[in-house]
């Protein structure tokens, strides 16, 4: 019975090794060179550099998984994955995930159009809610691996949107994003864009 319960708890250890959490403290030691795009604490400065802070854990290992594998093209991050393990993705996840996001401000001028199409969608066009997958705060949602858009900067936003139209972005899965944005004009995306910049 002993021996059962060593085996068992030798095994159920091994396990939690080969699916080891990312540890947000020895991530922080291998972002070194992301900061200078993103931020030393992933609050970027400039608009078409992402903010990773305070974004969910599992969609930014997926990111960095599908970046690294060419899932998704990052012209600016060419090679700077190649020499990274799972282990190393996982803990500079964890990295930026702990660190709070800087809201940015949505111009006042779209704030009623761009918060329609967030919490209505496009009821004519058939666009669903932004909110049922990205929440009312624009928080995501870490266990189904949406993520949190609250405080983007608008700019990248807006590139996101227009990449998933046109299928230059195309790893979300089942197609969530580019169904949605398949129907989305200039205009809409624009409006959209400045009202997550401000959303929080
Ligand atoms: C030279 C600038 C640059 C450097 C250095 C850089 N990145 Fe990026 N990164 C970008 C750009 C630009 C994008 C977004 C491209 C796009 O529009 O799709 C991006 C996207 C990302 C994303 C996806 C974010 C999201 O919301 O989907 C993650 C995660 C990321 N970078 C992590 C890193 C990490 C980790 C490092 C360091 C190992 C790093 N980046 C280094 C420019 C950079
Ligand atoms: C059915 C669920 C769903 C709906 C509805 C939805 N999204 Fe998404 N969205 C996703 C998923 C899933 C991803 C991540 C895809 C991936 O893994 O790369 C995503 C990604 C995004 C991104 C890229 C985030 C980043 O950091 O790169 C933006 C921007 C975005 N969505 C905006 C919107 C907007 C605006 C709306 C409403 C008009 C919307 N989404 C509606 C599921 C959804």
């Amino acid at each position: 019975m002993n021996k059962l319960l060593i085996a068992i708890l030798a095994s159920v250890s091994i396990i939690s090794v080969a699916h080891a959490a990312g540890d947000a403290a020895a991530g922080q030691g291998k972002t070194a060179i992301c900061g200078a795009c993103h931020g030393a604490d992933g609050n970027s400065a400039v608009g078409n550099f992402p903010k990773l802070a305070g974004q969910n854990e599992s969609y930014l290992l997926k990111q960095l998984q599908d970046i690294k594998a060419g899932n998704r093209t990052v012209v600016e991050m060419t090679g700077l994955l190649t020499n990274l393990n799972d282990q190393d993705l996982a803990d500079i996840a964890a990295y930026f995930s702990s660190k709070t996001v800087q809201i940015g401000a949505a111009k006042a001028d779209l704030v009623a159009a761009g918060e329609k199409i967030y919490r209505a969608g496009v009821a004519s066009k058939g666009v669903a809610a932004c909110t049922a997958c990205h929440g009312a705060q624009g928080k995501g949602i870490e266990t189904a691996g949406y993520p949190a858009l609250s405080g983007q900067h608008s700019q990248y936003v807006e590139t996101q949107l227009k990449n998933f139209r046109s299928g230059a972005r195309a790893n979300d899965p089942q197609a969530m994003m580019s169904t949605v944005a398949a129907k989305l004009s200039d205009q809409e995306i624009q409006a959209v864009a400045s009202y997550i910049q401000g959303l929080n």
